[in-house]
């Protein structure tokens, strides 16, 4: 797997997932631009990231996913210098609660940060992946898109949009050499997984240990992923050795998805 010469932008590139992403394409030779709202944190993370040849430069972006003229207008500037070979569409998770209970505007931020952010950098980007005949979209989504997930009503039903709009984009790009897959994680230690165990263990009045060990009894490998093994799903997508994958989802969840 080598990413030489390629420019992969990893939007919520700060931390968990995002993060592991772009380390793991950095080290597979990516220049790497990451995106998200922490100045301070993506300044630090910029210097970590590996280089393996000396074409790689890697950047950042301070970006809100929830504002989308200013995604719109700083994602154009961004293609403009450094157009995009890979990209890698991930953010923050909504909130979670029951469905019952939910807001319009939980419905409609969600629907804003995520599906339409998705369609507006993927829109931008497009156009020079068409003009190479190459391009990666990778949308990092939730096994909630195959099995909704209890307590996570706006965020289930917004997944199930995102897998949607990734599959037909990918049925109406594939004719240019662009792939488009969702990679569906599976509960993954990072700062989202913390914050849903410590609300869950407030709201049962349960030790977070004990509520950590009830998830992990649903999970077949009986444990929670790293990061890393997200990442290692997504460079795979995004290598040359995915060349005829295109339009999948792809649970990395140790199994707990009960449907095929
Ligand atoms: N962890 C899990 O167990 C799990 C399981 C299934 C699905 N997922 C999904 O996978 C995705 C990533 O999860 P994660 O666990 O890696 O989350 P995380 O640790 O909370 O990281 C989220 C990343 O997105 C950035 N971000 C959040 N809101 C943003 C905004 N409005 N504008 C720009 N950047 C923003 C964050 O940086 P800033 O805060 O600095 O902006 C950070 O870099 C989420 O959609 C999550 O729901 C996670």
């Amino acid at each position: 797997m080598n990413l030489i010469n390629q420019h992969a932008l990893v939007c919520g590139g700060s931390k968990g997932i995002g993060k592991a992403i772009a380390i793991g394409l950095a080290q597979l030779g990516a220049s790497v631009t990451i995106a998200a709202r922490n100045a301070e944190l993506l300044e630090n993370i910029i210097h970590t990231l590996p280089r393996i040849s000396n074409e790689q430069k890697h950047q950042f972006l301070i970006i809100d996913f929830e504002q989308t003229e200013d995604v719109r207008k700083k994602i154009h500037l961004l293609t403009l210098s450094h157009p995009v070979d890979i990209l890698i569409n991930n953010t923050g998770g909504p909130a979670s609660g029951l469905i019952q209970n939910a807001a319009i505007e939980e419905f409609t931020k969600a629907f804003s940060q995520h599906l339409i952010c998705n369609h507006l950098i993927s829109q931008i980007c497009i156009p020079y992946m068409k003009e190479r005949n190459h391009g990666r979209i990778i949308n990092i989504i939730s096994t909630s898109v195959k099995q909704p997930l209890d307590n996570l009503g706006v965020s289930n039903t917004v997944r199930a949009a995102v897998a949607n709009w990734a599959k037909t984009l990918a049925n109406e790009i594939g004719e240019y050499n662009i792939t488009v897959n969702n990679v569906l994680p599976g509960a993954t230690r990072t700062e989202r997984l913390e914050a849903l165990i410590q609300k869950e263990s407030t709201a049962k009045n349960k030790s977070i240990s004990d509520i950590e060990s009830e998830m992990k009894k649903s999970i077949p490998l009986r444990r929670f992923a790293e990061p890393k093994e997200i990442a290692n799903a997504v460079c795979f997508l995004a290598s040359p050795l995915a060349s005829y994958i295109t339009g999948i989802n792809l649970p990395v969840d140790g199994g707990r998805t009960k449907s095929l």
